[in-house]
């Protein structure tokens, strides 16, 4: 199993160019479920999760095909299996995502029961009742939901609360309905707008994506596409705080700063300068950050993707911070980990508070889940000596060429096997 080695202590300091989003690409890989058409799409990232979806939409029939720029082109003339096994849902838990697009192309969608994940229960209530309140019929059976009908017809749909990839669903299976869907306590994400984009560049009338409410007019089919997956905006605060963390500066280009503005202003509070252009960001640190207090929230509050990365920069910080998680119930696992690097946590139900330390030092430890990973990356990055990240692929699921990104911004890390 891969490792990070990492030796700590080098600011880091130039210039990355940032991915296209995974949040992004994901949901609209299954959005070329809906029509017969090939659908074109640029600014895929090349990602352990996106090769899971890809090997997913393949088994049920789909063609996929990619070029040398890493462009991916899918055509579903022909769904075979309209179905999402166990053995890739468990491994992937935005494998649900196929089950909106599928029921309204197919009107019948198998996906296994997401059962337990590292950061929490995650159930997927939402997704259903939205689907039910369609017109859709729903049985459970050997830990799979079943979900039929034969078409889809428009409804008013109230969310209990707010989830992404559940909205997403909802829009995409609203777009093939029969009459107009409104979504209401929609997720507001970056993402989903940029799904609602190519949903309506293969002729889809998707309104409202990005605020509360989204209406969907539904049309009898949809046609092939080109679409351009928008920037990774968890990547580019990821880099943003690795900066921040080592005391050095960075430039972030091809990026949308507008998708991250409540991680800017944390940022901004720790005490680094920051810049932003069109698609790019630059920011500077001065001395040591200071200690920011924390809550995640859905957008376009704090990122419930970007707190454990916060948590790294505060275990150095001046003062004490208070981190909340209300996203997740079960988002703390890398405060452990960052423990054994030295730093001084202790967590009381779903807040964390951390008394800044005057160092890190480096050690082994264990990445749990993505974000956990990134954050035991910015510990090893911040710490004396070396640190060896162990679990290393649950990294790969979310962040491109990693090693590679940070050696140019001169960090001292290698991969190890
Ligand atoms: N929830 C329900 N019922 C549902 C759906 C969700 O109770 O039917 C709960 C969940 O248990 C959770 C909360 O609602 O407590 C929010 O979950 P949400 O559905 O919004 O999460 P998701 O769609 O499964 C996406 C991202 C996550 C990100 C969250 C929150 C994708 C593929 N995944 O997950 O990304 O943390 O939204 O912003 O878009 C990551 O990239 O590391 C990651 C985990």
């Amino acid at each position: 199993m891969d490792k990070l080695w990492i030796e700590g202590g080098a600011p880091l300091r130039g210039e990355v160019a940032v991915s296209g989003a995974k949040n992004a690409a994901l949901p609209i890989l299954t959005a070329a479920l809906l029509t017969d058409e090939p659908l074109a799409i640029t600014g895929v990232p090349h990602l352990r999760d996106v090769t899971t979806m890809l090997n997913l939409l393949a088994q049920m029939g789909m063609a996929v095909s990619m070029d040398e720029r890493l462009g991916v082109e899918l055509t579903a003339n022909r769904i075979t299996e309209p179905v999402a096994p166990y053995d890739l849902v468990r491994t992937m838990r935005a494998s649900v995502l196929v089950l909106g697009p599928l029921t309204a192309r197919c009107g019948e969608a198998r996906v296994s029961l997401p059962g337990g994940c590292a950061i929490g229960l995650r159930p997927v209530d939402q997704h259903i009742k939205g689907l039910q309140a369609m017109g859709a019929e729903l049985t459970i059976d050997h830990g799979y939901i079943t979900v039929r009908a034969k078409r889809l017809k428009g409804a008013r749909i109230c969310m209990d609360l707010v989830t992404v990839t559940g909205t997403e669903n909802l829009m995409m299976a609203a777009a093939l309905a029969q009459g107009t869907t409104v979504i209401e306590n929609a997720a507001r994400e970056p993402e989903v707008a940029d799904l609602a984009g190519c949903l309506n560049a293969m002729g889809a009338r998707v309104r409202g994506a990005g605020s509360d409410t989204i209406t969907v007019e539904g049309v009898d089919r949809l046609h092939g596409a080109r679409y351009q997956v928008m920037p990774d905006r968890i990547e580019t605060g990821t880099y943003l705080v690795a900066a921040a963390a080592t005391g050095g500066s960075v430039r972030l280009t091809g990026t949308r700063p507008e998708s991250l503005d409540a991680v800017l202003d944390k940022l901004r509070e720790a005490g680094a300068h920051i810049e932003t252009g069109a698609d790019w960001i630059t920011l500077e640190t001065n001395g040591a950050p200071n200690a920011l207090n924390v809550r995640t929230a859905p957008y376009p509050a704090f990122p419930t993707d970007m707190q454990a990365q916060f948590m790294a920069l505060n275990s150095i910080a001046r003062g004490t911070a208070r981190v909340t998680e209300t996203i997740f119930e079960n988002r703390f696992m890398h405060v452990q980990e960052l423990k054994r690097l030295g730093a001084d946590i202790e967590v009381d139900g779903n807040t964390a508070v951390v008394k800044g330390v005057s160092h890190l030092d480096g050690a082994t430890v264990m990445a749990t889940d993505l974000r956990a990973s990134a954050s035991l990356v910015l510990g090893g990055l911040i710490a004396r000596g070396a640190t060896t990240v162990d679990r290393v692929y649950h990294l790969d699921r979310g962040y491109e060429r990693i090693e590679e990104k940070l050696s140019r911004l001169g960090a001292r890390i290698k991969r190890i096997h």
